[in-house]
């Protein structure tokens, strides 16, 4: 539950289209509200067009039809525009880049800002980014000389620190081991509910997304197949129409919802 659910934001997305030149990949999708406050997971097969549809919602790729926040109609916006609501992490990260962890937060920040805000405030929040990530330690460190997993929780802190609206992440864990996976889905969860703001992720592990998300959408070719809380979404049936998996659905001990995949079909 949001701290102040009068207060969630909602986006709402109605009869989107977009693709890439002459190939549409979103045909006139549209999706009930989502609100802020908790995580919604994106989940679904190799180019089904989660990243297309991220990519469209962040204003990266040309969309047609309607993309609401709020009051805030989205689509025409430019990309700077979307900027002011919208943040989005993608999933392959710049490889050269000659700037330092600290460096590449603060500079999240100030791009993000209408306000002016003072530079010992600035520092102090690119800190407490780069701390609640627990890679206050990477600081000094240049966004080139780090590991995959480190460049991922260095992109995620510039995410992050810009407090967006509506963050946007496009696989933030796929180089990551296990702690951090963890650490990186509860600090979403927790920023979607204190800050009351949409978060999306897109997730390959189901079971994870099970777990930190209130909402699903699987997405397949372009199109809706399942939208619900994790035990409406998650299914053998659809796992077996959407992923050609024949697989159970079982609660573990403490009641989460489990995946064990039997087969390939
Ligand atoms: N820049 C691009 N130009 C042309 N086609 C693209 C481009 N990016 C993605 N596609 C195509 O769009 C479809 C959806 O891709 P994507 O949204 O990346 O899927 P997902 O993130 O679900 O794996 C795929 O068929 C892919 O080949
Ligand atoms: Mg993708």
């Amino acid at each position: 539950m949001a701290p102040n659910p009068l207060a969630a934001p909602r986006l709402v997305i109605d009869a989107l289209s977009a693709g890439y030149g002459k190939r549409r990949i979103l045909d006139g999708l549209s999706l009930p509200a989502i609100e802020g406050g908790g995580v919604t997971a994106l989940i679904g097969p190799n180019a089904a067009g989660k990243t297309t549809l991220l990519r469209a919602l962040a204003g990266l790729v040309p969309a047609k039809g309607s993309i609401r926040l709020d009051g805030t109609e989205l689509t025409g916006l430019s990309v700077a525009g979307h900027a002011r609501f919208v943040t989005y992490m993608p999933q392959a990260l710049p490889q050269r880049v000659a700037l330092t962890v600290f460096e590449a937060t603060l500079s999240a920040l100030m791009s993000a800002r209408d306000e002016t805000i003072s530079t010992p405030e600035a520092h102090a929040r690119a800190l407490a980014a780069l701390e609640r990530l627990g890679i206050a330690d990477l600081a000094l460190r240049g966004l080139d000389e780090l590991s995959g997993g480190q460049r991922q929780l260095a992109s995620l802190a510039q995410s992050i620190v810009r407090e967006p609206t509506v963050l946007l992440l496009d696989e933030p864990t796929s180089a990551l081991d296990i702690h951090h996976q963890l650490r990186v889905m509860q600090l979403v969860e927790e920023l979607a509910r204190e800050r009351a703001i949409i978060v999306v992720i897109v997730l390959h592990d189901i079971a994870q997304a099970a777990r930190y998300a209130r909402r699903i959408v699987v997405l397949e070719n372009g199109a809706i197949a399942a939208d619900g809380t994790p035990h409406e979404a998650i299914t053998p049936q659809m796992l077996a129409r959407v992923y050609r998996v024949e697989a159970r659905v079982e609660a573990c001990s403490r009641g989460f919802l489990q995946v064990i995949v039997d087969r390939a079909v």
